[in-house]
């Protein structure tokens, strides 16, 4: 018999920087060898991550939550013109299930609402997860040997799509900060 799909339950998880940069560190030290190369391009240890965490500073973090926690986190550091650089991470035991695209989806238009007008994102070549969330969004990738740059023009995409109508399908991030 056909099983429904429930959506995973999301919530605002309260706080400010201090508090939310030690659930940076739980979802980074959740992930996987392969996810941690792809998220930071090397296979770094938990005390690494911890000091990533420990100094992180993005200027908007969303999550995504499965079976009662916090499973995914999208950050974006704004730089100058409107431009900022997205990093977005989903465990492994839940990623192939659509809570990258949601995502990715509310991460563009959360950076669109606080004035966020171009981003990019740096990945391995064979990240074809991202690579097709990127493409999707009508990005630009620019292929450096190994590595990746993309360019995705968020004005541009929401021209083209209601971002906050498809996120609300989607219904599962919220702002964190
Ligand atoms: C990239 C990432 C966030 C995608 O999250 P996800 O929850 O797996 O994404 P979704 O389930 O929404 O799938 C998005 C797309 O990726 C594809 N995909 C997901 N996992 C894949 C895999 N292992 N191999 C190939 N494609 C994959 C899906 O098929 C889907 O594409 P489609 O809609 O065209 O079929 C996740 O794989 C991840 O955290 N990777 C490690 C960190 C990383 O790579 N970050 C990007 C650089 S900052």
């Amino acid at each position: 018999m056909p099983r429904a799909l429930v959506p995973p339950h999301a919530e605002v998880l309260p706080g400010r920087l201090a508090d939310w940069r030690p659930a940076l560190a739980r979802h980074y030290k959740r992930l996987g060898h392969l996810s941690r190369l792809r998220r930071f391009m090397a296979v770094l240890p938990n005390s690494s991550l911890q000091k990533i965490a420990d100094r992180a500073s993005p200027d908007i973090v969303l999550g995504i939550r499965a079976d009662g926690r916090l499973v995914g986190v999208l950050e974006v550091f704004k730089g100058d013109n409107a431009h900022a650089e997205i990093g977005i991470s989903v465990e492994d035991a839940h990623q192939g299930q659509g809570l990258g695209r949601a995502l990715f989806l509310d991460g563009l238009a959360a950076a669109e609402d606080h004035g966020v007008r171009t981003a990019d994102l740096y990945f391995s070549s064979e990240n074809h997860g991202i690579r097709s969330l990127v493409s999707d969004a009508g990005g630009q990738i620019l292929q450096r040997g190994a590595e990746c740059e993309a360019h995705i023009d968020i004005s541009r995409f929401k021209a083209c799509h209601d971002l906050s109508g498809v996120a609300e399908d989607l219904a599962t991030v919220r702002i964190l900060h």
